[in-house]
């Protein structure tokens, strides 16, 4: 082997360290910055390993990944995903940085570029209990990160602030004998100004907006300027697939139902945690279950697995007891009603279930009961007295998210009595500090009380067998098998499954008459009895493990009860269930500044996004690339106008566009001949290798990645045209007429293909490509053949429909009035203190945030709705003579709403009432 590296080059550090780090035998030779060591590649690609067989690795990543893994150090999930945050959030930053600091002497505004990033890593290094990156021992993540700080971080004029955490690491980092060795050779103790021929030589680094719209911009076979290098072989097989054609067989949207498992099919079973019915689910929900299933459910029907996909809304417990005594409903009239309006926010957001059912049904009933007799018979439950949390003065036992105090583990003060919102961990109701009733704020009194517990102590071992082999062959999500290793590494404790409650499933025991099953025991239950009340052959999905794959989609405060709690009773039930091989969990979205949360009421809830005039498709879009895949993130108003207008309008809907109308305009609306020349199969094959990536992603149900390959072929085919120029080529001889024949052809091809990709994240949009090109249903079969290989599908002399545009632009003003109108700042103190009832309404809700101080005659308007209904609201609970507590909540709640009101005026609001005010 040998290594090519030259002097000053940034990138050589990296690979320089990890050869040593390494002990790796291979020779290295330096060579200047002009030299061509790769023959094929048309500019010099430094540092490059050639390898034994004869092929380079130019990318310094790829060099050092290797590096490690000859040397047997295969690198871990979490040191990949150091390695793509450095290769895309990092790297950019880092050469606009370097560009100012060596190049144009702007050293002083470094900082600023640095300073996202440097947070970013300072605050993930604090979390950390290890002393490097990825565990005890250093990993390429650490040698790899390290060198790209190296220059800017060890040269003191930059002052780049406290990063307290990052200085400690680095200086570990540095002391290192690779480490310093490598930074030796490379910049020979000259800092910065020893790299200032390699800076002088490279392309000056887009700016940080431009980079936005690039998300892709860095992939191991990407040379320096972020392309990818094609090779001859890679062109020629391209232009071979595309002239094979595809599978004629047509795609059908129409599904035989009931779907059950088929012999010799890949049946895939999919559910998406169930939704609360009490609540209006906000974005944040959406993104985390339905939203991300559906889009997983539309591709694999694209890839003709044979699957169902099966949700309904989530219908007991106390929360609903309680929002039906405060809408003067009974709790079955309320699961209506929410149903309802579940089910309406889900067909607006065109989640294609296969059935969308209810958890209050006979069947759950049946089935739950059964499932519990099992765990009795087989000696997997246990009875214990404990002690609860019972108000008085509310007269019940309180459910577990109706008590509020101090976390017995980290000491937040709002930890609800169920689980903490700040550690994560899971309570118990009574261990907590301070507790208070959540419905009337007065302390609760403990009351002991017989119960039934799962035994989980006594099938730990089993379930630590099942979940190794759950856990190594199928696709759990990073923070899904760390959730749950941390609570098998807590030890199992057993957990209570009834509750003294009316609203449940009856535990069928004589001896526990009067309770019905804890919502957590029940709940995913629902998952087999809404499946139940669509097919009789449930259990052909249910009690077929070797048939059958289940992809359990949620946000990440459900994992443990699905990779724990509910896999032991079916395994307690000794019943052959389908357990879960696929946990899909994400991390969380906030909003704009602050935080979605059902219980607060803040951000923007499912039906509010169909009054905003941006279609269903864009929402999805957005949600979509956003989706927090890996980490948290955040929607913002701004953000999504700056997608939609870059990525959506500019990017993919002006390349769809053009091709389109390139066909209507010279060529009389049918695609012309084309013959490809080397510049057609370079696109071709850039095309074909972004759906591969594509399908790769999808398959391991990475969808906010994969969106990102889709916008990259859009990308591709904008400057494919650009470079060919076909509205020129038109005017010319025979020749040239002919190139803009070609380029149009393969252009509209590509957009075609687009239209299909793009089918399980934007499917009107997907249909409306596909009507306007008049293209064949088969085109739907592209993701047919395993891999993905990009065909012709509308050939020659092929007549397209209308082409008209598909987005539009999201104006400035439109933007701020949103913002407005849903609220984008975090509240006032004075109104996040009145928004504490975890059952405020949704309109509410809207017009409270949008109350900030100052005048404002829309705000006004909202608040007099939203107190005249308020106030409907207490006169009816007074009517039925609901409980004192209840009533002053409400009352209070007015109070504030009236004051805000007067405030909106531009009036002086009476002093709120101290009685009755929440906290
Ligand atoms: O967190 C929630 O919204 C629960 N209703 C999810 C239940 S998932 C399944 F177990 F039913
Ligand atoms: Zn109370």
């Amino acid at each position: 082997m040998k290594l090519f590296v030259s002097e000053g080059n940034p990138h050589c550090l990296k690979v320089l360290a990890a050869l040593e780090e390494t002990g790796v035998q291979c020779d290295v030779q330096c060579v200047n910055h002009e030299e061509k060591v790769v023959p094929f590649l048309s500019h010099p690609a430094l540092p490059a390993l050639l390898l034994p067989s004869g092929q380079h690795l130019f990318s310094s990543d790829a060099i050092c990944r290797y590096m490690f893994e000859v040397s047997g150090q295969e690198s871990s999930e979490l040191c990949n995903q150091w390695l793509e945050w450095e290769a895309t959030d990092f790297q950019p930053a880092l050469l606009q940085a370097l560009h100012m600091a060596v190049l144009q002497g702007k050293g002083s505004e470094v900082p600023k570029v640095l300073q996202g990033p440097l947070n970013y890593l300072d605050q993930r290094l604090s979390k950390g209990i290890t002393p490097y990156l990825t565990g005890e021992v250093v990993s390429v993540a650490d040698i790899v990160l390290w060198a790209a700080l190296y220059p800017v971080f060890s040269d003191s004029s930059l002052s780049l602030g406290e990063h307290k955490f990052v200085r400690a690491w680095f200086d570990r980092v540095t002391g290192m004998r690779s480490c310093k060795s490598a930074a030796q050779k490379v910049l020979q103790g000259k800092g910065l100004q020893g790299m200032k021929s390699y800076m002088q030589r490279q392309p000056a680094p887009q700016s940080s907006q431009c980079r936005d719209t690039h998300p892709c911009n860095s992939s191991p076979a990407e040379s320096d300027e972020g392309e990818r290098v094609v090779s001859e072989e890679e062109m020629g097989a391209a232009a071979l697939a595309w002239n094979k054609g595809l599978n004629t067989c047509p795609f059908t949207t129409d599904r035989q139902h009931p779907i059950l498992p088929q012999e010799g099919k890949r049946n895939i079973l999919v559910t998406s945690a169930l939704p609360y019915v009490n609540n209006v689910p906000h974005l944040g929900n959406i993104i985390g279950c339905v939203l991300s299933a559906d889009v997983f459910s539309r591709y694999g029907r694209l890839r003709d697995w044979n699957l169902l996909f099966v949700c309904g809304t989530d219908e007991y417990g106390t929360a609903t007891e309680n929002k039906a005594r405060e809408e003067g409903l009974t709790p079955q009239q309320i699961c209506d009603k929410y149903h309802a309006i579940h089910s309406s926010i889900y067909k607006w957001f065109q989640i294609d279930f296969d059935f969308f059912g209810r958890t209050t049904t006979e069947k759950q009933t049946q089935i739950s009961q059964n499932i519990f007799w099992r765990l009795h018979e087989r000696g997997f439950l246990i009875e214990e007295t404990v002690e609860q949390l019972r108000c008085e003065n509310c007269k019940c036992f309180l459910a577990d998210r109706f008590v509020e105090g101090t976390c017995p583990h980290c000491s937040y003060p709002e930890a609800r009595g169920d689980q903490c919102d700040k550690c994560g961990r899971l309570i118990n109701a009574v261990e907590l500090g301070e507790p208070q009733c959540k419905v009337c704020r007065q302390t609760p009194v403990i009351r002991s009380s017989r119960h039934l517990f799962l035994d989980l102590p006594k099938l730990e071992a089993q379930l630590e067998q099942w979940l190794d082999k759950s856990t190594s062959a199928g696709d759990w999500t990073a923070n899904a098998k760390q959730i749950t290793r941390s609570w098998l590494r807590d030890g199992l404790k057993p957990r209570c499954i009834t509750r003294d409650l009316r609203w449940g499933t009856p535990v069928p025991h004589p001896d526990f008459k009067e309770k019905v099953f804890y919502v957590w025991f029940d709940a995913p239950i629902g998952y087999l009895s809404i499946t139940a009340n669509y097919t009789d052959k449930w259990e052909k999905w249910w009690k077929n493990p070797h048939q059958v794959e289940l992809y359990n989609f949620m946000a990440k405060d459900n994992v443990p009860f699905h990779s724990v709690v509910f896999p032991c009773s079916l395994l307690g039930a000794q019943d052959n269930y389908t357990l879960v091989n696929h946990l899909v969990a994400t991390e969380y979205l906030n909003y704009e500044d602050t935080k979605f949360s059902k219980s607060r009421g803040v951000g923007v809830f499912g039906d509010m996004a169909k009054d905003t005039g941006i279609p269903s498709d864009v929402w999805r879009f957005y949600l979509l690339y956003l989706r927090p895949e890996g980490q948290d993130s955040a929607f913002s108003w701004a953000d999504m106008a700056m997608k939609n207008n870059s990525e959506l309008l500019n990017n993919l809907g002006n390349f769809i566009n053009r091709a389109g109308m390139f066909v209507t305009k010279f060529f009389d609306g049918c695609v012309p001949a084309m013959e490809l020349q080397q510049e057609d199969k370079k696109v071709l094959a850039l095309v074909g290798w972004e759906l591969q990536q594509y399908i790769q992603l999808m398959d391991k149900v990475k969808i906010r990645d994969a969106l990102k390959h889709i916008l990259n072929i859009s990308r591709h085919g904008n400057q494919y045209i650009q470079v060919n120029e076909p509205w020129k080529k038109i005017k010319g001889g025979d020749a040239e007429r002919l190139r803009a024949g070609t380029v149009t052809g393969v252009s509209v091809n590509v957009a075609c293909l687009l239209s299909v990709m793009l089918f399980p994240y934007m499917p009107t949009v997907s249909q409306t490509i596909r009507d306007q090109f008049n293209a064949p249903n088969s085109c739907m079969n592209t993701m047919l053949q395993g891999t993905g290989t990009f065909v012709c599908v509308l050939s020659a002399g092929h007549r397209i429909g209308t082409v008209s545009p598909l987005f539009q632009k999201l104006e400035v003003d439109q933007i701020e009035a949103l913002k407005k109108k849903f609220g984008g700042q975090q509240m006032t103190a004075q109104s996040a203190a009145s928004t504490q009832s975890a059952t405020m309404p949704a309109p509410a809700v809207a017009a409270e945030v949008a109350a900030v101080n100052g005048v404002d005659p829309e705000k006004a308007k909202q608040l007099t709705q939203a107190v005249a209904e308020q106030g409907d609201k207490v006169r009816v609970l007074k009517a039925q003579k609901a409980e004192k507590a209840v009533i002053t909540a409400e009352v209070a709640q007015l109070l504030d709403l009236k004051k805000q009101l007067a405030l909106a005026e531009g009036k002086s609001p009476e002093p709120a009432p101290q009685k009755g005010k929440k906290k």
